[in-house]
């Protein structure tokens, strides 16, 4: 059966997803010209997000992925976040990264990853988020992000990446599920 009959909303298309890939992509063409530029995308939620926004960037890069898992009981992260995969890249010196992420929430993944990354010596740190969740943002959490696609209303959203229990990453648009879907009993692992 069609995922689409657990949508309530959409929030935003693929014509506007496009569009945020678009301006991001050249916004950091030119403000990484002449760097060292490794873009590392959070797996799994960010891949979508990735793989267009790398496309719209137009000068050499070299790119790699991680793994962050946190404890998560239904929609609600627990802080505590560890590396599961590792890059490929061993040796981080020298490297201008550029971290892109799905959503930042709580800020408590992206604040370790950040962390890690200046702790093994890159040359700079910075974010690249497509959506961004501020009011829900942790008071532990110093990370700003440079890069934001939108920003959105503390709501669980879906799609182009985002999962809810996994599912829904192969929507092509974002949006939110309707309230029966959602079962917030459930605790697990969850990869982002
Ligand atoms: P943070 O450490 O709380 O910032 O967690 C960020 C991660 O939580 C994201 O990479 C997502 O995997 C997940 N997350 C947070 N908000 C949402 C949402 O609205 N939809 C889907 N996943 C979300
Ligand atoms: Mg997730």
């Amino acid at each position: 059966m069609s995922m689409l009959k657990d949508i309530q909303k959409v929030f935003f298309s693929k014509e506007e997803l496009e569009a945020i890939a678009r301006r991001l992509g050249s916004q950091i063409s030119r403000d990484y010209e002449n760097r060292n530029l490794l873009i590392v995308s959070v797996l799994k939620g960010s891949v979508i997000f990735m793989a267009d926004l790398m496309r719209n960037i137009t000068i050499p890069c070299k790119i790699d992925f991680i793994t962050a898992s946190s404890y998560h009981a239904g929609t609600e992260s627990s802080g505590n976040v560890s590396v599961t995969d590792d890059l490929s890249v061993k040796d981080v010196h020298g490297y201008d990264i550029l971290i892109v992420e799905d959503i930042l929430d709580t800020g408590r993944t992206l604040q370790k990853l950040s962390d890690i990354f200046a702790r093994k010596g890159a040359n700079s740190v910075t974010i690249c988020t497509l959506l961004d969740k501020p009011e829900r943002r942790d008071k532990s959490v110093k990370i700003k992000p440079t890069y934001i696609g939108a920003t959105v209303e503390n709501e669980f959203v879906v799609g182009y990446g985002l999962d809810y229990d996994q599912k829904y990453r192969n929507l092509p648009f974002i949006g939110i599920l309707k309230p029966e879907v959602y079962d917030n009993t459930n605790a697990q692992e969850e990869t982002h």
